[in-house]
């Protein structure tokens, strides 16, 4: 029972912290939104505001959060060619946390 109370006070908690997502056109509005854009800004090496507009994280203001939605979608494409159908390519897998994944190995530039 108190498991449950400290289980729902946390989902509160978390409710108010990110208001319910207006302007997703890709990505599922569940529990795994938050963790998923921690995951892009450990691939790229960036903070949130690479993307977002400070204050407004629904706003499309930012031309590196359109591009990331062009990435979602190049990840997912890849992904599906997988003959196990298992994700096997993210952001970090090319991005390594670089803005600019490196086309050669240093001692190739
Ligand atoms: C590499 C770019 C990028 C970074 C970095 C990033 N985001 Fe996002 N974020 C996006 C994109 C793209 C969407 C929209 C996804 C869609 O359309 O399905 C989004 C959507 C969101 C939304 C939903 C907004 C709404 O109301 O529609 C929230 C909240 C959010 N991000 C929070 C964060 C937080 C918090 C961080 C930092 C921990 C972060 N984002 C870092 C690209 C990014
Ligand atoms: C198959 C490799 C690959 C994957 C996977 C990938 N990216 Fe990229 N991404 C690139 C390359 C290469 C560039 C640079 C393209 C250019 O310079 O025009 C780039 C550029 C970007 C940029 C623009 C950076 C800037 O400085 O303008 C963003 C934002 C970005 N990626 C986000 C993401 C996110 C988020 C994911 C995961 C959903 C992702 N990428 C997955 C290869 C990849």
């Amino acid at each position: 029972m108190r498991l449950t109370f400290t289980a729902l006070l946390l989902a509160v908690a978390a409710l108010a912290q990110h208001p319910a997502p207006k302007n997703l056109k890709l990505l599922p509005a569940d529990e795994n939104l938050i963790p998923t854009m921690r995951s892009f800004t450990v691939a790229l090496g960036q903070k949130c505001d690479f993307c977002h507009v400070q204050g407004d994280f629904a706003s499309d203001e930012k031309h590196t959060k359109e591009i990331a939605r062009h990435m979602i979608s190049m990840a997912k494409e890849i992904n599906a060619k997988f003959p196990d159908g298992k994700t096997h390519v993210t952001c970090y897998t090319c991005h390594r946390g670089a803005t600019e994944p490196a086309m050669a190995p240093e001692a190739a530039k």
